[in-house]
């Protein structure tokens, strides 16, 4: 009587649970009414929404976008954006400018849905 004794593995699922849970680390910001601090940019599916997002958060709130004149063209927008680089070190890669700019006027200045 050979009597084979199968090796059952211990199935470790585990691993891969663990790794699904590592999931909306970054939960969607929804714009609300409340103290100037918490006001956040304008939701845009336009590129540069996300990269504001990453470069112009950081040191004050979206509160210092809303209070720019809404005729303000796309070269204000790209002077400030230049400036906040140059004057106060905003960590903005020059690549991202454009896209961030043209977010910007598109909601903030001249060229916004009147
Ligand atoms: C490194 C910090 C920092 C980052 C990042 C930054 N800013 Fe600023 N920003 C400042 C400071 C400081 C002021 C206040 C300047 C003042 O009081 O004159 C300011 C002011 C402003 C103002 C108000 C108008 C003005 O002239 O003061 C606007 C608009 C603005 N920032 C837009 C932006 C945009 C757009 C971005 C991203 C492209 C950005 N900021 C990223 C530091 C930053």
């Amino acid at each position: 009587m050979s009597k084979r004794m199968p090796l059952v593995p211990a199935l470790v699922v585990a691993a891969a649970t663990l790794l699904g849970g590592i999931g909306n680390a970054f939960a969607v910001v929804k714009t609300m009414a409340g103290p100037p601090d918490t006001v956040v940019l304008q939701p845009s599916p336009l590129p540069g929404y996300q990269k504001a997002m990453t470069s112009c958060t950081s040191c004050h709130s979206a509160e210092y976008m809303q209070y720019q004149p809404p005729t303000a063209p796309r070269k204000y927008w790209d002077a400030m954006v230049h400036r906040m680089k140059t004057v106060f070190k905003a960590p903005i890669d020059d690549a991202d400018m454009p896209a961030i700019v043209d977010y910007l006027t598109k909601t903030y200045g001249a060229e916004r849905p009147k």
